[in-house]
């Protein structure tokens, strides 16, 4: 088996972690989390959504969360799903924003209330006015192996809004196996074709952890030629719109996973593990 000596972990907890949790964690409380984990040495984390304020409440506090990363100096993500999102998160100084389409009809439309074609469309408005900007854009496609609503996933469903994210000019493209029914083989299959098809776009593994699975995922993905993963301190998250998920991938297991594999990451165990629980103080159990 082929490793890479060298993988970033994009912490995804402040956002697809903790946007999950019913009871609001208080402002402060996010702002220390973020603290810990710049501490712990992540390069880029996600720590905020400028959605609809009424669909995720959690999320609200977004302008006060940016404007806290902007003062700590450090990389961060927002998720930005349309013009009025973007131009929250521009007002609010942000330097790389997300975008979300799902690979299948029904979880898009519950997710962001649009078809796919309409998406894609907001899309390409959200990457010219972010390229304006300059902002480093990611993609994220959501349910790429398997939809809550649907069942089965095609890679043809994903290769669609992907091919759409490239055409707009994408900086990386995240692939969510966001209800957790994805396993190796499947995740061996669809990142080597992805890679074949789109060889100059940066892909990242975005796994949740439903079955057990993830860690496994993650090293088909690596034989893959994956290198960029997304994972969640503590394990928090899931999506409100992906029943029976549990949560993200934890970031404590898969940084001890490559450590022990001689895959360098430049994270701190001790710090790591201080933001870790910190995480699971924070939240309601
Ligand atoms: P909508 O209701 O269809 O929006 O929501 P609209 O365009 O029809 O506008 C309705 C009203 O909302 C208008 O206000 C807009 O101005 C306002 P009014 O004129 O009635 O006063 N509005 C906004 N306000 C604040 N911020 C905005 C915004 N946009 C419109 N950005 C929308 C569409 C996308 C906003 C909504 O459906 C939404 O916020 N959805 C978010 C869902 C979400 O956050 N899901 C979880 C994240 S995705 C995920 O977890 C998966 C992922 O993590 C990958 C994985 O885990 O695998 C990425
Ligand atoms: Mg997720």
């Amino acid at each position: 088996m082929q490793f890479p000596k060298q993988v970033e972990i994009i912490e995804v907890g402040p956002r697809d972690g903790l946007q999950n949790e019913k009871v609001f964690v208080p402002t402060e409380s996010k702002k220390r989390l973020i603290e810990k984990l710049a501490l712990a040495g992540f390069d880029r984390i996600e720590t905020a959504s400028f959605v609809h304020p009424k669909v995720v409440p959690q999320m609200a506090d977004a302008a006060e969360i940016a404007a806290f990363c902007r003062e700590l100096g450090m990389k961060f993500i927002a998720l930005t799903p349309n013009v009025k999102a973007l131009q929250r998160a521009i007002d609010a100084g942000v330097p790389q924003i997300a975008v979300f389409v799902g690979a299948s009809e029904t979880f898009n439309e519950k997710n962001i209330n649009r078809s796919i074609e309409q998406s894609l469309a907001e899309c390409a408005d959200v990457f010219q006015l972010a390229k304006k900007h300059q902002l480093f854009i990611r993609g994220y496609v959501s349910m790429c192996f398997s939809c809550p609503y649907e069942g089965d996933v095609t890679y043809e469903q994903v290769k669609r809004v992907v091919s759409h994210f490239v055409t707009y000019g994408v900086d990386e493209i995240s692939i969510g196996d966001t209800n957790g029914q994805a396993n190796p083989q499947l995740v061996y299959e669809r990142f080597s074709q992805l890679k074949k098809d789109f060889p100059n776009t940066q892909f990242v593994g975005h796994f949740h952890d439903t079955n057990g699975f993830a860690y496994a995922n993650i090293i088909a993905a690596m034989q893959a030629g994956i290198e960029k993963f997304d994972s969640s301190i503590a394990g928090l998250g899931g999506c409100p719109f992906s029943p029976g998920a549990t949560g993200n991938v934890s970031t404590e297991k898969v940084v001890q996973l490559l450590e022990e594999m001689k895959i360098a990451m430049n994270i701190k165990q001790d710090a790591l593990k201080e933001a870790a629980l910190f995480a699971k103080s924070i939240i309601e159990n």
